[in-house]
């Protein structure tokens, strides 16, 4: 869908969890998608790891691809690979609605945001725990999102880092900061959703604290209660 009406619909969504699909069973992936229709969840957030930016690996455009056919969500796709700019457009052939990359896998982040731009869909700039907002100030204003990883970027089921929640207030106060999408990523679960809330976070990804329960519904629930909203049923 357009950038426009991903935004439109995002933030119409916000606060919102957004299920990471790394840990489904992908077996199983139409029921999976099923499941979290069902729970409500309002846009889904596919990471894409390369093996080389990040030491683990994941999957790429056939299974946005696949994705794609089976919902109409906003696909959130989390590239955490070296040269995002090469794919950039592929990732949008295959059905991503907005494309977030690293600062770190990259020498420049405004020609990939400017990449991004053309294909028509909405992107931003993610962030490692260790890596500064000033590196990346200046290209504000051709984020929609901003993705601060609450972790290490790479794997799932990782503990939270409470440390990195200054950087919203950093986006929030830069300028073109603040009309931009905020989202966290990285060991969001019951305990710790609130104090990413308390910072002003309108996307929340969470894997673990989705997946690794039996009930998805009852998962995302008490994850938008602990974030002050209940859970509209649809
Ligand atoms: C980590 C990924 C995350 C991860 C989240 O590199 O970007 O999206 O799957 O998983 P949890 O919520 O378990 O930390
Ligand atoms: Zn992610």
């Amino acid at each position: 869908m357009s950038r426009e009406k991903t935004l439109e619909r995002l933030r119409k969504a916000t606060p919102a969890i957004l299920p990471s699909l790394l840990l489904c069973d992908f077996g199983n992936l139409e029921r999976e998608i099923e499941k979290l229709h069902a729970a409500g969840f309002k846009s889904l957030h596919l990471d894409v790891m390369d093996g080389v930016f990040v030491p683990n690996f994941s999957y790429g455009i056939t299974i946005v691809e696949a994705v794609r056919k089976l919902t109409d969500l906003p696909l959130d796709v989390h590239l955490m690979m070296v040269e995002p700019q090469k794919y950039v457009q592929q990732f949008a052939d295959a059905g991503a609605d907005l494309i977030t990359f690293h600062a770190e896998a990259v020498e420049e982040t405004r020609p990939v945001l400017e990449a991004i731009r053309q294909t028509g869909i909405a992107g931003g700039i993610a962030l490692n725990p260790g890596t500064d907002v000033s590196t990346v100030e200046k290209d504000l204003d051709l984020c929609d999102v901003f993705l601060v990883m609450s972790v290490h970027a790479g794997f799932g089921g990782q503990a939270f880092m409470e440390s990195v929640l200054e950087k919203f207030e950093q986006v929030r106060n830069a300028p073109h900061g603040e009309n931009i999408l905020l989202e966290i990523d990285g060991g969001i679960n019951a305990e710790t959703i609130g104090q990413a809330h308390a910072m002003g976070v309108d996307l929340f990804v969470a894997g673990s604290a989705v997946f690794r329960q039996a009930d998805y519904r009852q998962a995302h629930d008490r994850l938008l209660e602990q974030a002050g909203v209940s859970n509209e049923r649809v």
